[in-house]
């Protein structure tokens, strides 16, 4: 996978990861989206605002001990406005968040140019999604921002009903899935992103997930300034 935006994109693009449940992929997609931005040339940040748990500062931390992994900076901070004072410098911002809803999660929102949501594919996890994705909207956000990420998937007949389901809410959800293995548990435990697993189908899978991201991106600059070249 190969991006390129040049010469640069007159403001960072902020995309945040979101979402009401504990524990469905946020710091997961937050840490792979970095990994591959990075990748691509971007120049990224990781903002951490889950101060409790500072999965992707830690993480970050990890990583930095391996020679063969390129460095991610992540940072915490306790708000939205602290966070996004100087972002200076970066072409793409990306938010992890707690895992539960506050006004501070709308504010996070709102000052994001996309905001993915990562979901389950059981109704307990679908229609808390469906509920969030409803309230951004009447919070003023458009749907074009939202990008529903269907994760920890065990069985793909599932992910056919979830998929389904949150088409007839109205909402079309990223191509490609990321499936429930360990793999992915014990890349993050070695400070790697769930594209830099030692099986390569899981690799596969990933980026599958991580290109659609990277495609949202890209329309976004592309609509918002033009000045873009991907390959
Ligand atoms: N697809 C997956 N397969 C296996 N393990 C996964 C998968 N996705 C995430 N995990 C693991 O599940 C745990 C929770 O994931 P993650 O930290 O991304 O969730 P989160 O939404 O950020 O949680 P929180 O709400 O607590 O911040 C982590 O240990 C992570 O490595
Ligand atoms: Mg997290």
């Amino acid at each position: 996978m190969n991006v390129l935006i040049g010469p640069s994109i007159a403001m960072p693009v902020v995309l945040s990861i979101i979402g009401q449940k504990g524990g469905v992929g946020k710091s997961t997609l937050a840490r792979a989206i970095a990994v591959v931005a990075a990748q691509g040339n971007l120049r990224v940040k990781l903002l951490d605002l889950d101060i409790g748990q500072q999965t992707s500062v830690r993480w970050s931390t990890t990583r930095a001990t391996s020679r063969a992994l390129r460095t991610i900076d992540a940072e915490a901070f306790s708000s939205v406005a602290d966070a996004l004072k100087d972002t200076s410098g970066a072409d793409l911002v990306v938010i992890d968040t707690p895992g539960h809803l506050s006004p501070e999660t709308f504010e996070i929102a709102r000052a994001s140019d996309l905001i993915v949501l990562p979901t389950g594919t059981s109704s307990d996890d679908l229609h808390p999604t469906t509920l969030l994705l409803y309230e951004l909207e009447q919070r003023g956000l458009s749907k074009d921002r939202l990008c529903v990420a269907l994760c920890r998937i065990l069985d793909a007949k599932e992910e056919r009903w979830a998929r389904h389901y949150l088409e007839t809410t109205g909402y079309k959800p990223l191509t490609g899935s990321l499936p429930e293995r360990l793999g992915y548990r014990r890349a993050h435990n070695r400070g790697r992103a769930i594209t830099e697993t030692s099986e390569a189908s899981l690799n596969e899978r990933a980026n599958e997930l991580m290109a659609s991201v990277l495609r949202k991106i890209l329309q976004h600059v592309r609509a918002s300034n033009g000045v873009y070249s991907a390959h």
